[in-house]
């Protein structure tokens, strides 16, 4: 008996991890990249706070700015999967190559903000903050209107 409850068991578990997979993985997809985007929000948010001088936190400037260029990295990976959904549009997949590039230029501009905030503190660092603000350009083309 307690083998055969054991069977309905696995069979019953199986069934609830197969049924839901397709749809769920989707969504889980979207939400990955969504957890992703919104840490390069937060992050770009409290560098803005540092930059502005609402917050005396310049020794964590390099740091918000190194998340920023890891995040650009990951976000590649996570827009991999061709899932239109979310706020992205179906250029994301179209235009790939571009897509890719912005995020490599987020990279780029983060990791120059990051070095010049280690070599000459705020003073260096701050020319270079309002670089990294390529956002929009890219929400303007791959974001549907929300
Ligand atoms: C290469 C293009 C690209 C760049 C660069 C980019 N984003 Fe995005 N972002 C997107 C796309 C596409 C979405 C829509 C994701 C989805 O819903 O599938 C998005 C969504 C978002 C969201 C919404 C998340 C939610 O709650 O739905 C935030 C916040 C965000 N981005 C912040 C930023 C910030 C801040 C930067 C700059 C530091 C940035 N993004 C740079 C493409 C980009």
């Amino acid at each position: 008996m307690t083998r055969f409850v054991c069977v309905l068991g696995g069979v019953a578990l199986a069934a609830l991890l197969a049924v839901p997979a397709v749809a769920a993985e989707n969504k889980d997809i979207i939400d990955y990249r969504i957890n992703l985007m919104k840490t390069l929000g937060e992050q770009a948010s409290a560098m803005g706070k540092i930059a502005q001088g609402k917050v005396d936190n310049a020794d964590n400037l390099a740091i918000h700015a190194e998340i920023i260029a890891m995040t650009a990295v990951a976000a590649k990976k996570a827009f991999e999967p061709k899932v239109v959904g979310g706020t992205s549009t179906q250029a994301v997949w179209d235009n790939w190559k571009d897509f890719n590039d912005r995020f490599t230029a987020l990279e780029v501009a983060a990791k120059d903000v990051a070095a010049a905030s280690k070599a000459g503190g705020m003073d260096a660092a701050k020319p270079k903050v309002g670089a990294l603000f390529t956002c929009k350009s890219c929400h303007d083309i791959y974001r549907t209107k929300n």
